[in-house]
């Protein structure tokens, strides 16, 4: 009797032995098939669901960390003059405060309509929606729980050239009041010139629209309590697009030149903004659109920090960008480097189809038909000015 006992311990403790060993073995092959892309526990939301951090670094030592969260880049490394790497982007220091609202969408993937429609509501193909209103009268970024509260399924894509993540969500039809089911597939690759790539695919079931975004701030400095109004920008545009008391387009399209909205030569982005300007105090500062020159994969906009001398260059195959002076930053959060989230500590370029598309018939189509693939591809490329 007390062999047995013994016996059975023993062969307990083997298969105990064993089990382990195959778990080990089981993370390593995943670990393997995640190339060179790290994954770590980032936190846990209020619903018991765990969130996970993909770290992906490029041969010079740059880093972007990204959560299935939101596909949202919680931080995201650049070199100065100096070669030091630091964070550029903007972000919360707990992870909670991304997974309960983020109403500033800090570093978040914005689907499935990024920017504003007015009052919530479009017709397309004669059927006319309501959706979800999250921003006075009107629908922002895809309603209160856009793609940028959505869990969000990740894999490595093998054989990259460099470290590149597919991460794909499917909105059901009728999510947020939208129609068609919309399946959603984002890449993000870091390359070795120090380029994040974005880029975007989805397909639908039912006529629906479709303007897909990331809504990362950037403060060139790497030191989060200070302004952006000491950045340079230069964005190539001729025409940007003014707004109305909600911010939706007017339907205009004003020429820049000679406004405090004329960035076609790189200038400090507070040079002009507190100008006496309606679209200024409409926007609380910049907060629209700018109609992009050209077509087709392109420099759109160049930001640079004299300080650090960091470069930050925008490429996009959209027709506009939001350029957002992070007028709704109020200092209500800590920031990663100290201080708090202060009025204009970030900025955004958003690159996208223009706000309220869908009722604005003078507008590029943001309507995705069953049977077409939406494909949009951004790039931010940091480099060094000296
Ligand atoms: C966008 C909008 C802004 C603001 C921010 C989030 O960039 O254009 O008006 O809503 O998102 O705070």
């Amino acid at each position: 009797m007390r062999k047995t006992s013994i016996n059975l311990i023993i062969l307990f403790a083997v298969l105990c032995i064993f089990g382990c060993n195959k778990k080990e073995n089981q993370s390593k092959a995943q670990q393997e098939t995640m190339e060179n892309i790290r994954i770590s526990d980032y936190g846990v939301t209020s619903k018991g669901d765990s969130v996970k951090k993909y770290t992906l670094a490029n041969k010079n030592g740059m880093k972007v960390e990204i959560i299935n969260f939101g596909g949202i880049i919680t931080s995201l490394t650049a070199p100065d003059k100096n070669g030091k790497y630091e964070d550029v982007v903007l972000g919360f220091t707990r992870p909670e405060d991304y997974f309960n609202g983020n109403s500033y969408y800090f570093g978040a993937l914005i689907g499935r309509y990024g920017n504003r429609i007015a009052n919530a509501k479009f017709t397309l193909e004669g059927t006319s929606y309501d959706i979800d209103k999250n921003d006075g009268s009107n629908s922002l970024h895809g309603g209160k729980d856009g793609f940028h509260t959505k869990f969000w399924n990740i894999e490595s894509v093998k054989d990259a050239k460099f470290p590149t993540l597919k991460l794909t969500y499917t909105s059901a039809d009728g999510e947020e009041g939208y129609p068609g089911k919309l399946t959603t597939t984002v890449f993000y690759t870091l390359t070795d010139e120090n380029a994040l790539e974005i880029s975007y695919e989805a397909e639908t079931d039912k006529p629906t629209v479709v303007n897909l975004t990331q809504h990362s701030y950037f403060n060139l400095s790497g030191n989060f309590s200070k302004t952006i109004l000491d950045h340079e920008m230069q964005i190539n545009a001729d025409k940007f697009l003014p707004v109305n008391e909600t911010l939706i387009p007017t339907g205009e399209q004003k020429a820049v030149k000679g406004s405090a909205f004329d960035f076609t030569a790189s200038k400090p982005i507070g040079k002009d903004i507190s100008a006496d300007d309606d679209q200024l105090k409409k926007g609380k500062g910049y907060d629209h659109n700018w109609i992009l020159n050209g077509n087709g994969l392109r420099s759109i906009a160049k930001v640079y920090h004299p300080e650090s001398g960091r470069v930050m260059e925008v490429l996009t195959d959209e027709p506009g960008v939001q350029f957002y002076s992070g007028n709704f930053l109020d200092g209500k959060f800590d920031t990663k480097t100290g201080g708090k989230n202060e009025f204009r500590t970030g900025f955004c370029l958003e690159t996208q189809h223009f706000p309220d598309s869908p009722n604005q018939s003078s507008f590029p189509s943001t309507e995705l038909k069953p049977g077409q693939k939406y494909q949009s591809k951004t790039i931010y490329k940091f480099s060094v000015k000296k």
